[in-house]
């Protein structure tokens, strides 16, 4: 079992509409995006999944500590 691997800053992408899973474990070869690993690795960790309604620049949450989850309110800075 892995543990959960917690970046220090965001990824910020400019993201289109759709529905995106967001990874929460760290281990996705594909960050910010969830590529199965969090299974894979038995991080007990699951992505978050969510609708984008419109092509946008996001941020991605990546301490995962973030009170809006899966996007970044800066949360990461007073670590
Ligand atoms: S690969 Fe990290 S949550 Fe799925």
């Amino acid at each position: 079992m892995a543990e959960p691997i917690h970046g220090a800053r965001p990824i910020v992408v400019e993201e289109k509409a759709g529905k995106k899973a967001y990874c929460m474990c760290g281990h996705s070869g594909n960050l910010p995006y969830c590529d199965g690993s969090h299974s894979r690795q038995q991080t007990g960790v699951a992505p978050i999944v969510c609708e984008i309604t419109e092509d946008k620049k996001v941020s991605i949450c990546q301490c995962h500590r973030s009170g809006k989850l899966p996007f970044c309110d800066g949360t990461h800075k007073t670590l």
